[in-house]
């Protein structure tokens, strides 16, 4: 029996999706436990692309079972869009569940998602305004309506109007919204909707304490990164949900100590999309070099992300916090043809070295990055298959990223594709 977790070591986008496809085969059940579709998880495979907000990336392994878990919160018009489109490609295996605990993300959700963020103006957290925030608050409220509550017609209809008018109000009366969500639509609506999802409902803690205790091997595929954790992240510029390993228990019900792999990913790079604070985002040349080479536009929102130089600072907080016991780097070859490359080895403020931080949004604010320099490499990095075909240059800077976080780095990723991966022998 193994139970690896996969989590997100920055501020999410690190390439979880590719690398929870890549060891997804290996697995009886590929778990998500946190999170809905303000992810966007890209999986390239066969010649094509594939990019998910809501199914686990290892759904294209078709005799692999996937489950979204009881942490998840569920746009169902969006988890039936992304069925259709595997079904409409041929490729959907029946392989899905959902957590009968897992929340629905409502109309009203993505409505006070939009109106709010309008409302805060400047300050507004630059969410994905996928109703994340919203639908959370309601869960912890009890006002939530679970997924589970589509199998039973009379306890879903008796939800809405117990939570619908107290919506009206809200949007009415603090938004200035002038429509009117009515209950006989909303029910209607997700009556049909149930006719696909009631059938794939299951209990997330039944299926999984089964499979475990038969000695299958479980992958939990976490969503954004620890810097966007509700509790440990750069707070009130993070998401609604625990990102951390931790999110993994709560949000399956396997317990900690049956955690025995803990995977962190983090990109050769920092990207952030979304307000906050950034110490080591660069302008110009060097952010241009690395949102054009990697493509750094937002999977679920299309925004440009925000580009800088990997903080190692935060890095090993997130892997620490994580309890990670190794580390898969990714997108390496992005900085390909850059003349130096830099990573943050401490900060600096009042003339004071500081080298751990607990990432207050307004402590990193000011904080000016210490960097070690690098030499570049010219690549291309994407053509290699094992570490021994790395430039030395490429190879002395994974070296030193290994050394300063304290954990082993195994996985290389050169590319978007899956075979695009170098594992790493572990020399230390
Ligand atoms: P929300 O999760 O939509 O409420 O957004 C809250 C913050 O998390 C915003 O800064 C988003 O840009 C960020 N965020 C949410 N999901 C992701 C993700 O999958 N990748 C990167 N950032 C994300």
């Amino acid at each position: 029996m193994a139970v690896v977790v996969i989590t997100g070591s920055q501020w999410g986008d690190e390439g979880k999706g590719k690398l929870a496809h890549y060891l997804g085969a290996g697995f009886d059940l590929t778990v998500r436990f946190q999170g809905g579709s303000n992810a966007g998880h890209t999986v390239k495979t066969g010649g094509e692309t594939f990019k998910f907000n809501l199914l686990p990336s290892a759904i294209l392994h078709r005799d692999h079972q996937c489950l979204m878990a009881d942490g998840m919160v569920v746009n169902p018009a969006r988890l039936i869009g992304e069925i259709r489109c595997l079904q409409d490609k041929g490729l959907w295996g029946d392989n899905l569940l959902i957590g009968s605990r897992a929340h629905l993300v409502m109309p009203y959700h993505i409505l006070q998602d939009e109106l709010h963020e309008k409302s805060l103006g400047d300050h507004s957290i630059g969410t994905t305004k996928q109703g994340i925030g919203p639908c959370y608050a309601d869960k912890f409220a009890r006002t939530g309506i679970q997924v589970g509550d589509l199998l039973n017609p009379k306890t879903l209809r008796q939800r809405l109007e117990d939570v619908v008018p107290h919506k009206n109000a809200l949007l009415r009366n603090v938004y200035g919204y002038d429509g009117e969500l009515s209950v006989d639509a909303l029910y209607g609506q997700l009556m049909e909707q149930a006719e696909v999802i009631a059938p794939l409902v299951v209990s997330s803690v039944k299926t999984v304490r089964s499979l475990l205790d038969s000695g299958a091997n479980v992958l939990c595929e976490g969503a954004q990164g620890a810097l966007l954790d509700i509790d440990y992240g750069t707070y009130p510029f993070v998401t609604s949900s625990h990102t951390v390993t931790a999110g993994a228990c709560l949000g399956t019900g396997i317990a900690p100590c049956e955690i025995t792999r803990t995977i962190g990913v983090s990109k050769a790079y920092t990207t952030r999309v979304g307000n906050g604070a950034f110490p080591s985002e660069q302008a110009g040349l060097v952010c241009e070099h690395m949102r054009e080479r990697g493509l750094e536009y937002g999977t679920t929102t299309g925004r440009p992300r925000r580009c800088g130089w990997l903080d190692l600072v935060l890095l090993k907080y997130a892997l620490r916090l994580n309890g990670c016991t190794e580390l898969a780097l990714t997108k390496i070859d992005v900085l390909d043809g850059l003349e130096t490359v830099k990573a943050v080895v401490a900060y600096q403020k009042n003339g004071e070295r500081i080298e751990t931080s607990e990432v207050s949004d307004a402590e990193l604010a000011g904080y000016s990055p210490v960097y070690a320099e690098f030499p570049g490499w010219p690549g291309p990095s994407r053509a290699a298959r094992s570490e021994a075909e790395f430039a030395p240059e490429l190879t002395a800077f994974v070296d030193f990223v290994e050394q300063q976080v304290g954990v082993p780095v195994t996985i290389l990723s050169v590319g978007p594709d899956h075979d695009e991966t170098v594992e790493r022998s572990h020399r230390s």
